[in-house]
């Protein structure tokens, strides 16, 4: 055993032979951000040891560490070989982060699948010796008209103490002529919508009634343990059952977690919650739901299921009302998913009439075109790159992250979030950084880094300082790192072409571009333009609406109409698979061009 401490976290604890400094961290509570879950390829747990002996330096870190960072490893890759003292920065801490919940107001007559009936019951008598069950349908019956077909399992095992606990006055929770939950009375019957990203998660608490988002959290996706994209995960999950287990386990206990925190906050129980609602990729749902993953990742790669689907909370681990049920938007195809669903539902985009489009981006992108209501899919492996991961001073959204930049001659104007000292770049400043270095030809139309006042070369690879930071290593963007965006936005912008041309459009016909998602949210639409990322069309075309798949759960979870549309959203919708164009390879490579094409 080896004693460990984080500074300035202030942790300390021991840490057995063989455990890395990831490990210990993670059973210490320290939060370090581990994007690839300790592979060694986000480059996101970056620390720094400043007293004891360690293992060598891997091939990874290598990469990743100029000789003047002697001292600096990545966590999961550094096993401690006696006590050490390990220095945490502030970047490689995963909170506070820019949540991802902000999103479109619901539009929507409240018409939820749950309706909260306030009853009296008679108290039973020798007379009158009715059980408590058929006295609660009675009532239900009598003061609503609401037939009951059946009780909750879980609701019957307190029926009967609550029933007198209340002196036969209760609230009860009815789904489709089935009590679900029995609170006191004057329960506020809650609904639970969430939408579950590869990297992200986003949770809102509704008021069923209302509609109303009563609060929200954005946290993220444990699952990164098991792999940062979603192919990461379906070969972990398939390689044995029990990693499917521990993957859906601990996105479960991550979401129960939250439920309680916002169920706090709103000042409720978490047995309030009554229904929920949740969407995700194609993967996540599966996963969620521990259905088998192993064909997802295998030509022709379809799902175990595409319908909707309810099922009880309780089944699944989550700690909810007890008889809740939660539902689970259709699916489209095996890499495009609920969430997707959950975004056309939101922008409403089946009804507009022209032709219109609809990306939301994030690690996996999924776009939908729209012709006159016809709609076309397509899904783009863009990677985490936007998440910060893979790129040399990369982080997430957080305060300090560069978010914008802006150059003028050898002048560069930075912004940080929270407008605090910077201490890493986000995604969205990295697609600034790219679109500057291209505007002021410091990039060719290839990628290729040129002579500038502020590039450089550190260990025979180019770079662009973006900033010095007295004493510590200047935040810089990398050759590497503009090859690794290259990647993400050629792949998001071969989607748009190929969705284009199987409606045999031109880009330029385009009359709206609704961008989604929290990254979507925050990034500079000219930027993307400028690299080719987004077609070029006029800025007024472009909208950006915030976390759309978010707002399609809580539509889906305070209104049954909403949800059938999900439903109708799925059958109509058709997919392209993108790796299966003519000429895939030959026609991503020409999309990796940093010019507006
Ligand atoms: S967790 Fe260490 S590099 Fe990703």
């Amino acid at each position: 055993m080896h004693t460990i401490d984080f500074e300035p976290v202030g942790l300390r604890g021991e840490c057995p032979e063989g455990e890395s400094l990831l490990g210990c961290a993670r059973r210490l509570d320290v939060d370090l951000v581990s994007l690839c879950g300790g592979m060694g390829a986000c480059r996101q747990c970056r620390v720094q040891v400043v007293a004891g002996p360690v293992s060598g330096r891997t091939a990874s870190e290598e990469a990743v560490f100029s000789g003047r960072e002697r001292n600096h490893r990545l966590a999961c890759q550094a096993y401690p070989l006696g006590d050490v003292k390990v220095h945490v920065p502030p970047e490689s801490l995963t909170a506070p982060q820019r949540t991802q919940v902000e999103g479109l107001e619901l539009d929507v007559r409240p018409d939820p699948p749950v309706r909260g009936c306030e009853v009296t019951l008679s108290p039973p008598s020798l007379a009158a010796p009715d059980s408590d069950d058929l006295n609660l349908r009675a009532a239900l019956e009598r003061g609503h008209g609401v037939e009951v077909d059946a009780i909750d399992y879980a609701v019957l095992r307190e029926i009967s103490p609550r029933l007198r606990q209340w002196d036969w006055r209760a609230s009860a929770a009815v789904r489709a002529g089935e009590v679900v939950a029995l609170g006191a009375p004057s329960t506020r019957w809650l609904g639970l919508a969430v939408d579950i990203g590869t990297t992200k998660i986003a949770c809102y608490l509704v008021d069923l009634q209302t509609g109303r988002t009563l609060c929200s959290r954005g946290l993220m996706n444990p699952q990164i343990a098991g792999g940062e994209d979603v192919i990461a995960r379906i070969y972990t999950a398939g390689k044995d059952p029990e990693n499917a287990d521990r993957l859906q386990g601990m996105l479960v206990e991550a979401l129960n977690r939250t439920v309680g925190e916002l169920s706090a906050e709103a000042g409720a129980e978490r047995t309030d919650i009554a229904e929920a609602v949740v969407v995700g990729n194609t993967a996540i749902h599966h996963l969620f739901l521990r259905l088998p993953v192993g064909q997802l990742g295998q030509s022709p790669y379809v799902p175990a299921l595409r319908c909707a689907l309810d099922v009880k909370a309780r089944d699944l681990g989550m700690e909810l009302a007890p008889g809740a049920w939660v539902h689970l938007l259709p699916n489209i195809a095996g890499f495009c998913g609920a969430d997707h669903v959950a975004m056309i539902l939101a922008t409403r985009l089946a009804e507009r009439e022209g032709t219109s489009l609809a990306l939301d981006i994030g690690t996996n992108t999924e776009i939908c075109l729209n012709v006159r209501g016809r709609m076309t899919s397509v899904s783009c492996a863009s990677g985490p790159a936007f998440e910060g991961a893979h790129i040399r001073y990369g982080m997430r959204a957080a305060p300090g992250a560069i978010e914008h930049v802006c150059l003028d001659g050898d002048r560069l104007e930075i912004q940080t979030i929270g407008n605090e000292p910077p201490i890493g770049i986000c995604g969205s400043g990295l697609l600034d950084v790219a679109a500057q270095l291209r505007i002021h030809g410091v990039l060719d139309s290839g990628g290729r880094m040129l002579a500038h006042p502020r590039v450089r070369e550190r260990e025979g690879v180019r770079e662009f300082v973006i900033c010095e930071r007295g004493g510590r290593e200047p935040i810089t963007v990398s050759q590497q790192d503009v090859r690794e965006l290259q990647l993400a936005k050629a792949a998001i912008r071969l989607g748009i072409r190929a969705l284009c041309e199987a409606e045999g459009l031109d880009e330029r016909a385009v009359g709206e571009v609704v961008v989604a998602g929290a990254f979507g949210t925050f990034i500079d639409i000219d930027s993307a333009v400028a690299i080719g990322m987004l077609p070029p069309l006029p800025r007024e075309r472009y909208r950006q609406v915030g976390n759309a798949a978010g707002t399609g759960a809580r539509l889906a979870l305070v209104s049954l109409e909403r949800r059938r549309e999900a439903e109708r959203i799925a059958l109509a919708c058709r997919y392209i698979e993108l790796a299966g164009i003519p000429g895939f390879h030959h026609r991503f490579a020409a999309a990796c061009a940093m010019d507006r094409g």
